[in-house]
C-alpha cells in the first residue's frame, strides 16, 4: 500500500477551514493508503519558540478533534513529531547536504519573514523548517504528501533533498509527490480567510448556539444594505458555506431570492446554519465522549508514537548503515 505522510502544527481546536481544507481529505485518504498523520510540534517552535507553554494543550485539543471527526487510529498512525527523535537525526543528516541558498529562495520563507513582523525569525531553525519537513516525510518513505498549495514548495524541496541524498549515497528514499489539497479557501465570519488568529472562525467544537450566533452575524454581500436591496450570492462570503452545505434546490432558491431581494440575509443564512449544525452533530457526540474519558487521547497518541517510532527506527538504521555511521 502506498504511504501518505502529513502533519499539522498544533493550533488547538480546529475550525471549519481545517475541516474543508485538510481534514475531509485526510478522512478520504485513510481509506486508501497507509497514512501517517502527526502533530508538528517542533515545527510550531520554529515560529513560536518564545511561547512553548500552550503546545501540550494545543496538541491534545487538536488530536481530540482529529479523532472526533473520524480519523481512526486503527487505520492511520496518529502521532506526535517530538516523540520520534529519529526525525531530528535525519534532519541533522539532511542539513549536511542541503545548500543554504535552496532554503533562502523558498517563497514561503521569504513571505513569512516579511509578514511576521514583531517576531525574530532570523533563526537557524526557521531557515531549516523545510529540512525538518523533509525528514518528517521521508523517514516513513512517503509516496504522497497531501498539503495545501502554500506547502507545495516545501515538498518540492523535499524532493530535491531526496534526489541529492540518493545520488551522493544510496538510492534508499522514494521521491514523494505533492497531493494538492483542493483548498476551497473558506471565508471566515468577516469575509477574510478563516483563521484562529483573525478571530473569525467557527470551531468544530462550538456549541449549536455559538455556531448559530456566529454565522447569523457572518458578512454578506455588502450591496445588500437594506432588506429590499438585491444582492449577488457570488459576492457574499456566507454563500460559500451555502455552496458546501445546502441542497441544490436550496442553493437555487436562495440565489434567486438574493438577486430579487425576495429573501432577507438572516433568513437565508438560517437555512445554511441548520445544515452546519446538523452536520457536526456526530462530531459533538464523539468529542463529548473523549472529554468524559481524560487520558484516552494521550493513550491513542502513545500507541501511534510507538508504531511510528518502529518505522522511523528501521529507516534510520538503514541510513546509518548507508553512511557508515
Ligand atoms: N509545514 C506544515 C504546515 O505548516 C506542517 C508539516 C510539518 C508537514 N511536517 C510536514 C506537512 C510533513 C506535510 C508533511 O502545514
Ligand atoms: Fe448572502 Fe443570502 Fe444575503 Fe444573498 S441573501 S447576500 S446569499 S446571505
Amino acid at each position: 500500500m502506498e504511504i501518505i505522510v502529513s502533519g499539522m502544527r498544533p493550533t488547538g481546536r480546529l475550525h471549519l477551514g481545517h475541516l474543508h481544507g485538510a481534514l475531509t481529505n485526510w478522512l478520504r485518504l485513510q481509506e486508501q493508503y497507509q497514512c501517517y498523520f502527526f502533530v508538528a510540534d517542533w515545527h510550531a517552535l520554529t515560529t513560536d519558540y518564545a511561547t512553548p507553554q500552550g503546545i501540550k494543550e494545543s496538541t491534545l485539543e487538536m488530536v481530540t478533534d482529529w479523532l472526533s471527526i473520524g480519523l481512526d487510529p486503527a487505520k492511520s498512525v496518529l502521532f506526535r513529531q517530538s516523540r520520534i527523535k529519529e526525525h531530528a537525526e535525519l534532519h541533522l543528516l539532511y542539513s549536511m547536504i542541503t545548500p543554504v541558498p535552496w532554503l533562502e529562495r523558498n517563497p514561503t520563507y521569504k513571505e513569512q519573514m516579511k509578514e511576521m513582523v514583531g517576531k525574530d525569525l532570523s533563526t537557524y531553525g526557521f531557515l531549516g523548517y523545510p529540512v525538518l519537513q523533509a525528514a518528517d516525510i521521508t523517514i516513513y518513505k512517503a509516496n504522497k504528501v497531501p498539503v495545501g498549495v502554500d506547502q507545495a514548495p516545501h515538498v518540492e524541496l523535499t524532493r530535491e533533498i531526496v534526489r541529492r541524498f540518493n545520488q551522493i549515497y544510496q538510492p534508499i528514499f522514494p521521491e514523494p509527490e505533492v497531493l494538492l489539497t483542493e483548498s476551497q479557501k473558506l471565508p471566515g465570519l468577516d469575509g477574510r480567510k478563516m483563521s484562529k488568529s483573525y478571530g473569525n472562525a467557527v470551531f468544530l467544537s462550538d456549541s449549536p448556539q455559538e455556531i448559530d450566533q456566529k454565522l447569523s452575524r457572518m458578512m454578506t454581500d455588502p450591496a445588500r444594505v437594506r432588506r429590499n436591496d438585491p444582492g449577488e450570492p457570488e459576492k457574499c462570503p456566507a454563500f460559500q458555506l451555502h455552496k458546501i452545505y445546502c441542497t441544490t434546490d436550496e442553493i437555487a432558491t436562495v440565489s434567486k431570492g438574493c438577486r430579487t431581494a425576495g429573501i432577507g440575509c438572516l433568513e437565508c443564512k438560517k437555512i445554511m446554519i441548520k445544515h452546519v449544525v446538523d452536520d457536526l452533530a456526530p462530531f459533538r457526540e464523539k468529542r463529548a465522549q473523549y472529554q468524559n474519558k481524560p487520558g484516552e487521547v494521550e493513550e491513542v497518541l502513545a500507541a501511534g508514537n510507538e508504531s511510528a517510532q518502529k518505522i522511523a527506527a528501521a529507516t534510520m538504521a538503514e541510513v546509518r548503515e548507508t553512511l557508515g555511521l
